[in-house]
């Protein structure tokens, strides 16, 4: 092979070989502009949907009892208590079981009602401070023993806050007297607009 012939074949390899550094480098920033836009995106669904699940779980949010207990589905707190009927009787009159009958419980004083239950010590002294009203019981049935430390109710609670309102919806029905439903909470500053929306809303149909 003369000199030329291989300086010729030598160049053409170095050409072939810068080439395809070039598409590289070329590849390469096209690549990079798009990466970054990848993971931010997908960071940011989890973090929406980590925040969303933290906002549900996360402190307890006390509903507006004058609102949602006229509102509340009492067939559906009577369902709720299938819950307590191995411990309980609903019915005026009926039997205490492992625990007190529950006929007319709203507004009493805790272990007060001369039910003739054994009560414990520690819900005895709860019911020389407290009464049964809707924050009360709202506590009560979501962590029996959280409201009324060394309580014998041994029952875990319920999570769902809407059970819970049905549920105190349907105990304040068994009673002779059931006792008041508070006035509903003047609306809020910020919900105004929501308030304003279902107005004009009401408004249409109307007409
Ligand atoms: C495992 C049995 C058991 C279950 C299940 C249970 N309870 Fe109880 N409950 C008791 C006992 C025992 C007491 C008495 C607690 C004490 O003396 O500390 C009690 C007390 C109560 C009281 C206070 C009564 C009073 O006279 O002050 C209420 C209200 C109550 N329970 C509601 C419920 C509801 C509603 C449910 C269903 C979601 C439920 N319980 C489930 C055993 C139970």
């Amino acid at each position: 092979m003369s000199d030329l012939k291989f300086n010729k074949i030598f160049g053409a390899v170095l050409g072939a070989g810068l080439g395809v550094m070039a598409v590289g480098i070329l590849a390469d920033s096209l690549y990079h502009v798009e990466q970054p836009d990848t993971p931010g995106f997908m960071v940011e669904i989890a973090e929406d949907s980590g925040s969303a699940g933290a906002a549900q779980d996360t402190g307890p949010i006390i509903p507006d009892f004058g609102t949602v207990i006229p509102a509340a589905d009492i067939a559906a707190g009577e369902k709720v208590a299938k819950k307590c009927v191995s411990c309980h009787s609903f019915e005026q009159g009926g039997a205490n079981k492992t625990g007190p009958n529950l006929w007319g419980v709203m507004g009493a004083k805790p272990a007060g009602r001369g039910t003739g239950f054994g009560y414990s010590d520690a819900l005895k002294a709860y019911g020389e401070t407290h009464v049964w009203d809707y924050e009360t019981m709202y506590a009560f049935l979501e962590n029996p023993k959280g409201e009324v430390p060394g309580t014998a109710m041994a029952y875990a609670g319920l999570r769902k806050s809407d059970q819970r309102v049905a549920l105190i919806a349907y105990l304040r029905s068994l009673d002779a007297n059931p006792i008041p439903v508070p006035a509903p909470k003047p609306a809020e500053p910020e919900p105004a607009p929501e308030a304003e929306g279902e107005e004009a809303a009401a408004e249409t149909v109307a007409e």
